[in-house]
């Protein structure tokens, strides 16, 4: 018999984005030639310095427990990354160093969730947000960012979905799956309904901030509003802007109050994050900026391509995502087709299902990230494979029949 499962997970349901990652290696094992757009990782290797830097690490034998909410020199480097980049000024002791992004909004909801309590995740959104707020048995609400806006979030609709009983609100600009960026004024008026809004913390996922195209820079709400400092906590971290995902480190910055019941859970759940990986950490972060900058003038050279050659696909549409490395075509016009091969595309599932099967392309169903109707396809990968996945996406929907 199976151990039996806590009443908490009942309701998680399985991760689409596993799924099809799964079908597509099942394929490629069977010899197919599949190109995957599904996954969200940087296509680049990890920077030298950053490898140096852990070596080093290795050599001075830097190999005992770190502390639990981060090494002094980590926490010196974020401190200084942040006074840079965000001109946003914080002291130790308002900083945590996480195993990635993940587990400092993992921590930030055990450390202030009771059941009950609402989250506002703007949808679409990275699925990990509700599946953690509804593991510490909160209640999630979904504003929509509607394609004719960008997906960018209104003020109208976040202030339509809070209440007394709202916890937090999560924003994740540029976003993953529509890479949205806010620009200064959504955010002003976003400031101005949270400042009506006392009781409401507010997690700003920054983790794609330094993929922004064209002239468009990463705004942070602090930036605009200093005054809602006491309820702001920031995540970041090393995964994307560095391509270091299998690092492990991530970063936050808030309210010490919060930071240190976050750093309590931590210190019961994985202690501090390895000492290796935050030596490389603090030497890519203090490393010149250059090669971060090449790297996203790839996914925006990468964007262009993709972009323009979707919005010539009839039956396809698709916003300019201004950052991240994702695009999110609408597929709502394809839905009730049918493949050569007799599947009868119900939804966005079935489309994504479809293109798998038949053209060997793998890509995650908007659904999965709560707007059904669309493909999240990630251009973080090679320019050949673009070109390729872009002529198999034209063939399929050529090919489907009424
Ligand atoms: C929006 C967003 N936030 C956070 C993360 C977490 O990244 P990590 O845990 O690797 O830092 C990801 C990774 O996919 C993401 O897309």
């Amino acid at each position: 018999m199976d151990v039996k499962l806590s009443r908490r997970l009942e309701n998680l349901p399985p991760s689409a984005t596993i799924a099809m990652s799964t079908r597509a290696r099942a394929l490629k094992a069977q010899g197919a030639d599949v190109i995957s757009l599904a996954l969200g990782e940087p296509d680049f290797p990890s920077p030298e310095v950053a490898l140096k830097g852990a070596i080093q690490a290795v050599q001075e034998g830097q190999t005992g427990y770190p502390p639990i909410g981060g090494m002094p020199s980590f926490k010196d480097a974020i401190i200084q990354k942040f006074a840079q980049d965000n001109h946003l000024h914080f002291a130790p002791e308002n900083i945590l160093v996480g195993n990635g992004g993940k587990q400092l909004i993992y921590n930030a909801f055990a450390a202030t969730l009771d059941p009950g309590g609402e989250v506002v995740i703007p949808r679409p959104y990275w699925v990990s947000y509700p599946l953690v707020a509804q593991m510490f048995g909160a209640v999630t609400k979904f504003p929509e960012c509607r394609e004719s806006d960008n997906f960018r979030l209104t003020a109208s609709a976040l202030a339509a979905s809070l209440t007394p009983r709202t916890k937090w609100v999560i924003l994740n600009f540029p976003n993953n799956p529509t890479g949205a960026v806010l620009e200064e004024e959504d955010l002003l008026a976003i400031a101005e309904v949270l400042r009506r809004h006392p009781h409401v913390a507010i997690l700003s996922d920054e983790i794609y901030e330094h993929l922004t195209f064209g002239n468009r820079q990463h705004v942070s709400l602090l930036n605009v509003a200093p005054d809602l400092a006491s309820r702001v906590l920031i995540v970041n971290g090393m995964s994307k802007a560095y391509a270091m995902t299998g690092w492990r480190v991530g970063f936050g910055a808030g309210p010490a109050g919060l930071i240190r019941a976050m750093t309590t859970i931590q210190s019961h759940a994985t202690s501090g994050v390895c000492t290796l990986a935050q030596a490389g950490a603090v030497a890519a972060l203090q490393s010149d900026p250059s090669r971060r900058v090449e790297m996203c003038a790839v996914y925006e050279r990468r964007r262009d391509h993709v972009l323009s050659a979707l919005q010539g696909i009839e039956g396809l549409s698709c916003a300019r995502p201004d950052g991240a490395f994702y695009l999110f075509p609408g597929v709502q016009r394809l839905i009730g087709l049918t493949t050569p091969g007799g599947r009868w595309l119900e939804d966005d599932v079935a489309v994504a299902e479809a293109l798998l099967e038949e053209a060997h392309l793998a890509t995650v169903p908007g659904s999965a990230f709560g707007q059904a109707g669309y493909l999240r396809l990630s251009i973080a990968t090679s320019d050949a494979d673009l070109t390729e996945a872009i002529a198999r996406i034209k063939d399929f929907v050529q090919n489907l029949r009424g």
